[in-house]
Protein backbone atom coordinates (compact mmCIF):
# COMPACT_ATOMS: atom_id res chain seq x y z
CA UNK A 1 0.00 0.00 0.00
CA UNK A 2 1.32 3.04 -1.24
CA UNK A 3 0.24 6.87 0.90
CA UNK A 4 1.39 10.10 0.44
CA UNK A 5 1.64 12.48 3.28
CA UNK A 6 1.65 16.17 3.32
CA UNK A 7 3.83 17.90 6.21
CA UNK A 8 3.05 21.20 7.25
CA UNK A 9 5.32 21.40 10.23
CA UNK A 10 4.50 25.14 10.94
CA UNK A 11 5.59 27.11 13.70
CA UNK A 12 7.48 27.10 16.74
CA UNK A 13 8.35 23.61 17.71
CA UNK A 14 6.16 22.47 14.87
CA UNK A 15 8.70 21.19 12.68
CA UNK A 16 10.69 19.47 15.81
CA UNK A 17 7.16 17.39 16.57
CA UNK A 18 6.45 16.41 12.98
CA UNK A 19 9.70 15.48 12.42
CA UNK A 20 9.76 13.26 15.38
CA UNK A 21 6.54 11.94 14.51
CA UNK A 22 7.66 11.43 10.95
CA UNK A 23 10.53 9.06 12.16
CA UNK A 24 7.79 6.98 14.04
CA UNK A 25 5.66 6.70 11.02
CA UNK A 26 8.57 5.36 8.64
CA UNK A 27 9.40 3.01 11.52
CA UNK A 28 5.68 1.61 11.30
CA UNK A 29 5.42 1.74 7.59
CA UNK A 30 9.25 -0.52 7.59
CA UNK A 31 7.37 -3.41 9.35
CA UNK A 32 3.88 -3.01 7.48
CA UNK A 33 3.04 -3.21 4.18
CA UNK A 34 3.24 0.57 3.65
CA UNK A 35 5.68 2.74 1.36
CA UNK A 36 5.05 6.51 2.37
CA UNK A 37 6.03 9.25 0.34
CA UNK A 38 6.25 13.09 1.69
CA UNK A 39 5.99 16.47 0.63
CA UNK A 40 6.47 19.72 3.05
CA UNK A 41 4.86 23.04 2.88
CA UNK A 42 4.40 25.97 4.53
CA UNK A 43 1.50 27.11 7.09
CA UNK A 44 0.96 30.17 9.72
CA UNK A 45 3.42 32.23 10.24
CA UNK A 46 6.38 31.33 8.79
CA UNK A 47 3.63 30.97 5.45
CA UNK A 48 3.19 34.74 5.86
CA UNK A 49 6.42 35.76 5.88
CA UNK A 50 7.88 34.04 2.92
CA UNK A 51 4.06 33.75 1.06
CA UNK A 52 2.82 36.79 2.11
CA UNK A 53 -0.44 34.23 2.40
CA UNK A 54 -0.85 31.61 5.90
CA UNK A 55 -2.21 28.70 3.43
CA UNK A 56 -1.15 29.41 0.02
CA UNK A 57 -3.67 27.76 -2.82
CA UNK A 58 -1.28 25.44 -3.77
CA UNK A 59 -0.69 24.59 -0.01
CA UNK A 60 -4.50 23.82 0.11
CA UNK A 61 -4.26 21.63 -3.05
CA UNK A 62 -1.21 19.81 -2.23
CA UNK A 63 -3.25 18.93 1.01
CA UNK A 64 -6.62 17.60 -0.62
CA UNK A 65 -4.30 15.52 -3.23
CA UNK A 66 -3.03 13.93 -0.43
CA UNK A 67 -3.73 11.23 1.55
CA UNK A 68 -3.33 12.24 5.10
CA UNK A 69 -1.86 15.82 5.99
CA UNK A 70 0.01 16.16 9.28
CA UNK A 71 0.46 19.61 10.67
CA UNK A 72 2.85 21.16 13.85
CA UNK A 73 1.42 24.21 14.57
CA UNK A 74 0.87 27.80 13.53
CA UNK A 75 1.27 31.09 15.29
CA UNK A 76 3.76 32.96 17.81
CA UNK A 77 4.49 36.33 19.48
CA UNK A 78 6.16 37.86 15.86
CA UNK A 79 2.73 37.55 14.68
CA UNK A 80 0.50 38.71 17.10
CA UNK A 81 -0.08 42.34 16.52
CA UNK A 82 -3.77 42.59 16.32
CA UNK A 83 -3.59 45.25 13.69
CA UNK A 84 -2.02 42.60 11.32
CA UNK A 85 -3.57 42.15 8.11
CA UNK A 86 -3.45 38.47 8.46
CA UNK A 87 -3.05 35.92 11.12
CA UNK A 88 -1.14 32.51 11.06
CA UNK A 89 -3.95 30.77 12.14
CA UNK A 90 -6.06 32.07 9.62
CA UNK A 91 -4.11 29.56 7.51
CA UNK A 92 -5.35 26.45 9.87
CA UNK A 93 -8.93 27.30 9.69
CA UNK A 94 -9.08 27.92 6.17
CA UNK A 95 -7.20 24.42 5.87
CA UNK A 96 -9.61 22.97 8.45
CA UNK A 97 -12.35 24.12 5.81
CA UNK A 98 -10.61 23.65 3.15
CA UNK A 99 -10.56 20.10 4.05
CA UNK A 100 -14.31 19.85 5.10
CA UNK A 101 -12.82 18.23 8.06
CA UNK A 102 -15.80 19.04 10.48
CA UNK A 103 -15.17 16.47 13.35
CA UNK A 104 -12.57 17.16 15.63
CA UNK A 105 -11.49 14.27 17.47
CA UNK A 106 -9.58 14.76 20.70
CA UNK A 107 -9.26 11.91 23.06
CA UNK A 108 -7.72 11.92 26.68
CA UNK A 109 -6.47 9.43 28.64
CA UNK A 110 -4.51 9.58 32.41
CA UNK A 111 -1.92 7.28 31.81
CA UNK A 112 -1.18 5.86 35.40
CA UNK A 113 2.23 6.49 35.15
CA UNK A 114 1.49 9.94 34.83
CA UNK A 115 -0.84 10.51 37.44
CA UNK A 116 1.37 12.30 40.00
CA UNK A 117 1.79 14.93 36.88
CA UNK A 118 -1.94 16.18 36.88
CA UNK A 119 -2.63 19.17 39.74
CA UNK A 120 -5.71 16.63 40.39
CA UNK A 121 -5.97 13.93 43.34
CA UNK A 122 -5.34 10.68 41.72
CA UNK A 123 -8.51 9.23 42.98
CA UNK A 124 -10.11 11.46 40.87
CA UNK A 125 -8.27 10.26 37.41
CA UNK A 126 -8.85 6.88 38.29
CA UNK A 127 -10.77 5.76 35.01
CA UNK A 128 -10.56 8.76 32.69
CA UNK A 129 -10.71 7.77 28.70
CA UNK A 130 -12.73 10.25 27.27
CA UNK A 131 -13.18 11.17 23.78
CA UNK A 132 -14.14 15.08 22.74
CA UNK A 133 -15.80 15.86 19.37
CA UNK A 134 -14.74 18.77 18.46
CA UNK A 135 -17.24 20.46 15.77
CA UNK A 136 -15.10 21.97 13.57
CA UNK A 137 -15.73 23.73 10.46
CA UNK A 138 -18.99 25.91 11.71
CA UNK A 139 -20.14 28.23 14.74
CA UNK A 140 -18.55 30.85 16.60
CA UNK A 141 -15.17 30.65 14.42
CA UNK A 142 -16.66 30.92 10.49
CA UNK A 143 -20.04 32.40 10.95
CA UNK A 144 -20.97 35.59 9.00
CA UNK A 145 -21.55 38.40 9.46
CA UNK A 146 -17.49 38.63 10.97
CA UNK A 147 -15.78 41.72 11.30
CA UNK A 148 -14.95 45.19 12.27
CA UNK A 149 -17.74 47.97 11.21
CA UNK A 150 -17.77 51.19 11.77
CA UNK A 151 -21.05 52.89 12.60
CA UNK A 152 -22.13 56.52 14.12
CA UNK A 153 -18.34 57.04 15.29
CA UNK A 154 -18.30 53.50 17.36
CA UNK A 155 -16.58 50.68 16.52
CA UNK A 156 -18.47 47.33 16.52
CA UNK A 157 -16.68 43.48 16.32
CA UNK A 158 -18.96 41.12 15.51
CA UNK A 159 -19.08 37.17 15.38
CA UNK A 160 -21.56 34.83 14.58
CA UNK A 161 -22.63 31.66 16.31
CA UNK A 162 -24.99 30.17 13.38
CA UNK A 163 -25.64 26.19 12.60
CA UNK A 164 -27.13 24.43 10.03
CA UNK A 165 -29.18 21.57 10.43
CA UNK A 166 -26.86 19.04 8.20
CA UNK A 167 -23.45 20.57 10.18
CA UNK A 168 -25.18 19.23 13.64
CA UNK A 169 -26.90 16.25 12.31
CA UNK A 170 -23.44 14.90 10.83
CA UNK A 171 -20.93 15.15 14.09
CA UNK A 172 -23.73 14.29 16.23
CA UNK A 173 -24.56 11.48 13.89
CA UNK A 174 -20.69 10.11 13.59
CA UNK A 175 -20.69 10.61 17.42
CA UNK A 176 -23.12 8.63 18.20
CA UNK A 177 -21.34 5.49 16.44
CA UNK A 178 -18.15 6.64 18.60
CA UNK A 179 -19.89 6.16 21.48
CA UNK A 180 -21.59 3.40 20.37
CA UNK A 181 -18.14 1.51 19.97
CA UNK A 182 -16.60 2.66 23.06
CA UNK A 183 -18.56 2.85 26.35
CA UNK A 184 -22.13 3.91 24.96
CA UNK A 185 -22.13 7.12 26.61
CA UNK A 186 -22.53 10.52 24.35
CA UNK A 187 -23.22 13.89 26.28
CA UNK A 188 -23.89 16.85 23.96
CA UNK A 189 -22.80 19.73 25.46
CA UNK A 190 -23.99 23.17 24.70
CA UNK A 191 -25.64 26.38 26.16
CA UNK A 192 -29.42 25.81 25.71
CA UNK A 193 -30.36 27.69 28.18
CA UNK A 194 -29.30 31.15 26.35
CA UNK A 195 -28.36 30.05 22.65
CA UNK A 196 -30.59 29.55 19.88
CA UNK A 197 -27.59 27.26 17.91
CA UNK A 198 -27.89 25.06 21.13
CA UNK A 199 -31.41 24.86 21.23
CA UNK A 200 -31.48 23.37 17.69
CA UNK A 201 -28.19 20.59 18.57
CA UNK A 202 -30.52 20.17 21.40
CA UNK A 203 -33.56 19.12 19.49
CA UNK A 204 -31.57 17.26 17.13
CA UNK A 205 -29.51 15.05 19.15
CA UNK A 206 -32.45 13.73 20.87
CA UNK A 207 -34.31 13.31 17.87
CA UNK A 208 -31.34 10.87 17.13
CA UNK A 209 -30.75 9.39 20.09
CA UNK A 210 -33.82 7.06 19.55
CA UNK A 211 -31.94 5.50 16.82
CA UNK A 212 -28.88 4.62 18.89
CA UNK A 213 -30.70 2.73 21.91
CA UNK A 214 -27.83 1.22 22.85
CA UNK A 215 -26.24 4.63 23.49
CA UNK A 216 -26.71 6.40 26.86
CA UNK A 217 -27.44 9.80 25.80
CA UNK A 218 -27.02 13.10 28.05
CA UNK A 219 -27.30 16.90 28.03
CA UNK A 220 -25.03 19.16 29.99
CA UNK A 221 -24.46 23.08 29.93
CA UNK A 222 -21.08 23.87 28.80
CA UNK A 223 -20.00 25.93 32.51
CA UNK A 224 -21.51 22.81 34.13
CA UNK A 225 -19.66 20.45 31.97
CA UNK A 226 -16.43 22.58 32.69
CA UNK A 227 -16.86 21.49 36.45
CA UNK A 228 -17.66 18.12 35.79
CA UNK A 229 -14.92 18.17 33.98
CA UNK A 230 -12.40 18.80 36.75
CA UNK A 231 -14.90 16.94 39.73
CA UNK A 232 -15.79 13.61 37.54
CA UNK A 233 -13.44 13.41 34.87
CA UNK A 234 -13.81 9.75 34.74
CA UNK A 235 -17.59 10.00 34.72
CA UNK A 236 -17.58 10.89 30.53
CA UNK A 237 -17.28 8.74 27.24
CA UNK A 238 -17.79 10.97 24.42
CA UNK A 239 -18.62 14.53 24.64
CA UNK A 240 -19.73 16.16 21.65
CA UNK A 241 -19.78 20.15 21.13
CA UNK A 242 -19.73 23.20 19.33
CA UNK A 243 -16.69 24.40 17.28
CA UNK A 244 -15.52 27.07 20.49
CA UNK A 245 -16.55 24.93 23.28
CA UNK A 246 -14.63 22.43 22.34
CA UNK A 247 -10.97 24.33 21.82
CA UNK A 248 -11.69 25.42 25.19
CA UNK A 249 -13.01 22.05 27.20
CA UNK A 250 -10.09 20.29 25.22
CA UNK A 251 -7.62 22.21 26.87
CA UNK A 252 -8.73 22.00 30.32
CA UNK A 253 -9.24 18.29 29.74
CA UNK A 254 -5.28 17.98 28.78
CA UNK A 255 -4.75 18.85 32.41
CA UNK A 256 -6.63 15.33 33.79
CA UNK A 257 -3.52 14.12 31.47
CA UNK A 258 -0.38 15.77 32.99
CA UNK A 259 0.73 17.64 30.09
CA UNK A 260 -1.25 19.13 26.74
CA UNK A 261 2.00 17.84 25.00
CA UNK A 262 0.33 14.31 24.98
CA UNK A 263 -3.01 15.09 23.47
CA UNK A 264 -3.64 14.33 19.91
CA UNK A 265 -6.26 15.06 17.14
CA UNK A 266 -7.76 14.10 14.43
CA UNK A 267 -9.92 16.13 11.80
CA UNK A 268 -11.83 13.94 10.01
CA UNK A 269 -15.68 13.95 7.62
CA UNK A 270 -14.29 15.47 4.39
CA UNK A 271 -14.14 13.79 1.25
CA UNK A 272 -10.30 14.31 1.44
CA UNK A 273 -8.03 13.48 3.07
CA UNK A 274 -7.98 13.75 7.16
CA UNK A 275 -5.94 16.00 8.77
CA UNK A 276 -3.91 15.08 12.19
CA UNK A 277 -2.27 17.38 14.49
CA UNK A 278 -1.34 17.82 18.15
CA UNK A 279 -3.53 19.99 20.56
CA UNK A 280 -0.39 21.94 22.15
CA UNK A 281 -0.13 24.55 19.81
CA UNK A 282 3.44 26.15 19.05
CA UNK A 283 4.63 26.97 22.48
CA UNK A 284 6.89 29.71 21.16
CA UNK A 285 8.99 29.88 24.72
CA UNK A 286 10.43 26.36 24.33
CA UNK A 287 10.71 26.94 20.31
CA UNK A 288 14.04 25.68 18.77
CA UNK A 289 16.05 23.82 21.96
CA UNK A 290 14.66 20.27 20.97
CA UNK A 291 12.99 19.66 24.71
CA UNK A 292 9.40 20.19 23.06
CA UNK A 293 6.88 16.72 24.19
CA UNK A 294 7.13 14.64 20.56
CA UNK A 295 4.05 12.31 22.47
CA UNK A 296 1.20 14.13 21.42
CA UNK A 297 2.18 14.53 17.61
CA UNK A 298 3.14 11.05 17.82
CA UNK A 299 0.21 9.59 18.97
CA UNK A 300 -1.88 11.77 16.16
CA UNK A 301 0.38 9.73 13.52
CA UNK A 302 -1.39 6.57 15.46
CA UNK A 303 -4.73 8.55 14.74
CA UNK A 304 -3.46 9.18 11.09
CA UNK A 305 -2.56 4.48 10.96
CA UNK A 306 -6.26 4.15 12.07
CA UNK A 307 -8.34 6.72 10.97
CA UNK A 308 -6.84 7.45 7.23
CA UNK A 309 -4.85 4.01 6.91
CA UNK A 310 -7.60 1.54 8.47
CA UNK A 311 -3.84 -0.01 9.61
CA UNK A 312 -5.41 -0.21 13.60
CA UNK A 313 -2.32 -2.87 14.40
CA UNK A 314 -0.07 0.21 13.19
CA UNK A 315 -2.04 2.40 15.30
CA UNK A 316 -1.98 0.41 18.41
CA UNK A 317 2.01 -0.39 18.12
CA UNK A 318 2.37 3.32 18.51
CA UNK A 319 -0.01 3.50 21.37
CA UNK A 320 1.41 0.79 23.30
CA UNK A 321 5.06 1.94 22.70
CA UNK A 322 4.00 5.33 24.12
CA UNK A 323 2.38 3.86 27.17
CA UNK A 324 5.50 1.36 27.84
CA UNK A 325 7.47 4.52 27.10
CA UNK A 326 6.13 6.66 30.19
CA UNK A 327 5.04 3.82 32.29
CA UNK A 328 9.26 2.96 32.88
CA UNK A 329 9.77 6.86 33.25
CA UNK A 330 10.74 8.44 29.87
CA UNK A 331 10.03 12.12 30.77
CA UNK A 332 10.46 15.37 28.69
CA UNK A 333 10.66 18.69 30.66
CA UNK A 334 6.54 19.22 30.73
CA UNK A 335 6.30 16.08 32.34
CA UNK A 336 8.90 16.76 34.79
CA UNK A 337 11.85 14.94 33.03
CA UNK A 338 15.00 15.97 31.09
CA UNK A 339 14.75 14.32 27.56
CA UNK A 340 14.97 16.03 24.79
CA UNK A 341 12.30 15.61 22.00
CA UNK A 342 14.88 13.04 19.92
CA UNK A 343 15.47 10.98 22.89
CA UNK A 344 11.75 10.88 23.94
CA UNK A 345 11.01 9.85 20.23
CA UNK A 346 13.90 7.02 20.58
CA UNK A 347 12.48 6.08 23.60
CA UNK A 348 9.15 4.95 21.44
CA UNK A 349 10.89 3.93 18.74
CA UNK A 350 12.72 1.23 20.63
CA UNK A 351 9.22 -0.05 22.17
CA UNK A 352 7.50 -0.56 19.07
CA UNK A 353 6.89 -4.16 19.23
CA UNK A 354 4.95 -5.58 16.02
C1 LIG B 1 -6.65 24.41 18.61
C2 LIG B 1 -6.09 25.79 18.57
C3 LIG B 1 -6.66 26.52 17.37
C4 LIG B 1 -8.16 26.59 17.54
C5 LIG B 1 -6.07 27.93 17.13
C6 LIG B 1 -4.58 27.89 16.94
C7 LIG B 1 -6.74 28.64 16.00
O1 LIG B 1 -6.34 26.45 19.76
O2 LIG B 1 -6.49 23.66 17.63
O3 LIG B 1 -7.23 24.04 19.63
O4 LIG B 1 -8.69 27.42 18.27
O5 LIG B 1 -8.83 25.76 16.93
MG1 LIG C 1 -7.12 25.21 21.28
Amino acid sequence: MHKHIVLLPGDGIGPEVVSAARRVLDAVAARLDLTLTYEEHLIGGCAIDRQDTALSAETLQACQNADAVLLGAVGGPQWDNPAAPVRPEQGLLALRKGLGVFANLRPVRVYPSLVDASPLKPEKLQGVDLLVVRELTGGLYFGEPKGRFEENGHIRAVDTLEYWDYEIERILDLSFHLAQNRRGKLTLVDKANVLESSRLWRKIAMDMASRYPAVQFDVLLVDTAAMRLITHPAHFDVLVTENMFGDILTDEAAVLSGSMGLLPSASLGGTGPGLYEPIHGSAPDIAGQGIANPLGTILSVAMMLRYSFHLEEGACVVELAVERALAEGCRTRDLGGSLTTEEMTDAVLDRLVF
